[in-house]
């Protein structure tokens, strides 16, 4: 199958796809993502075998306008709506129980799905010229980084979906922040992203960071969200999450003897890197900079052949908390303390 990139003109044809079944990469405002009609379960099968997905994540189902919303969900609890109503359009997942409309694939076999109202002008008017709910995972290969422009989801997808349309480079480049409400009151955060535990503390008089957002999680462990589990976001390099001083981290480094090793570091550590002569990359400075470029350059250093990254840790707050959250899962959890020089939680 030749995979077509298609410019926003061509939106009528994507919905004329979607309405046949087919898959097709979407842009939204997080990352891109690999879109279906979500109450078709063929056309969702397709997205799991695309993807390589193990059935039982469950996909995010996107809406474009809020009346679509309560067809797909059993109940709206008044907090889901307070919270749609000041973060959507936007990166927030609501998890609430499923209708009958949304089959059992979609919602990887759960009674629970999560909805979300994209932001992104391309992701909206393609929902709304095929006229459908569109749930659509990562457009990444699974356990690859997402990706945040067109030409990083076709060298993930090509041949294996008929077309991608190209919106240009994403602007949170990190998935939705995921949410479950454990009672009236309590929003549980699964995933999180740009809208954080600060912003939802807004709205809701609790918010809970769930276990599995900073912690080791294998895949025997019983979790909120199946996603956690998987490894994820990873490039082929083997990647070191670093936390502490920028000293200890360089010593580190220029103490390795392994070949193709790459630093990650904050655009201020630049100049620390030249003078310790550490071969380097930046992701940014801001912790949404450092969001909207960590995947981008993840991608990159792989295809530079770098076979070793070493990542300078964000603060695990705001939303550093997201950063951090999406490195030690690609790190699969070997965080060094760069000031105690010992591995603190170790790859299985
Ligand atoms: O920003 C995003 O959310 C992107 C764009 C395309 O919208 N989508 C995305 O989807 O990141 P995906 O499938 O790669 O990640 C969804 C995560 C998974 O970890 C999944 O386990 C969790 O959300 N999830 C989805 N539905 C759930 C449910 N009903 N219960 C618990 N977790 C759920
Ligand atoms: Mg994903």
């Amino acid at each position: 199958m030749d995979t077509k990139i298609l410019q926003d003109d061509e939106i009528p044809l994507a919905a004329e796809l979607l309405q046949k079944g087919e898959i097709v990469g979407i842009p939204t405002e997080t990352v891109y993502g690999l879109g279906c009609d979500a109450r078709n379960p063929e056309a969702v099968m397709k997205v799991f075998s695309a993807k390589g997905r193990p059935a039982d994540n469950p996909l995010i189902v996107h809406i474009q306008d809020f009346s679509q919303w309560g067809e797909l969900v059993e109940e709206i609890p008044p907090l889901a709506e307070r919270l749609a109503k000041r973060f959507w359009p936007g990166p927030l997942t609501i998890i609430l129980r499923r209708s009958k409309l949304i089959p059992s694939v979609t919602a990887g076999g759960l009674d629970s799905v999560g909805v979300r109202l994209p932001a992104h002008p391309v992701a909206q008017a393609v929902i709304q010229a095929a006229d459908m709910p569109i749930a659509a995972p990562s457009g990444n290969r699974s356990g690859r980084p997402s990706p945040t422009t067109a030409a990083d989801m076709l060298s993930d997808m090509a041949g294996r979906i008929p077309a991608i349309i190209d919106g240009g480079p994403c602007l949170c480049g990190i998935e939705s922040t995921v949410i479950a409400l454990d009672d009236e009151n309590t929003v549980r955060i699964l995933r999180p992203g740009f809208i954080t535990p600060e912003k939802l503390a807004e709205i809701a008089p609790k918010v809970i960071i769930d276990n599995g957002v900073l912690g080791k999680v294998s895949e025997h462990t019983a979790v909120r969200s199946p996603g956690m589990k998987y490894r994820h976001y990873a490039p082929n390099a083997r990647v070191t999450l670093v936390t502490g001083s920028l000293d200890g981290f360089l010593s580190i480094i220029a103490s390795s003897n392994e070949a193709n090793v790459r630093a990650l570091v904050f655009d201020d550590d630049a100049q620390a890197c030249v003078a310790k002569e550490v071969p380097f990359s930046t992701y940014g400075s801001t912790d949404r900079e450092c969001a909207s470029q960590l995947f981008t350059k993840l991608r990159e250093l792989d295809r530079e052949g770098v076979s070793h990254i070493f990542v300078r840790a964000p603060r695990a707050d705001g939303v550093g908390l997201a950063v951090y959250n999406r490195l030690i899962r690609a790190a699969g959890y070997e965080i060094l303390d760069a000031d105690a020089g010992k591995i603190f939680q170790k790859r299985d």
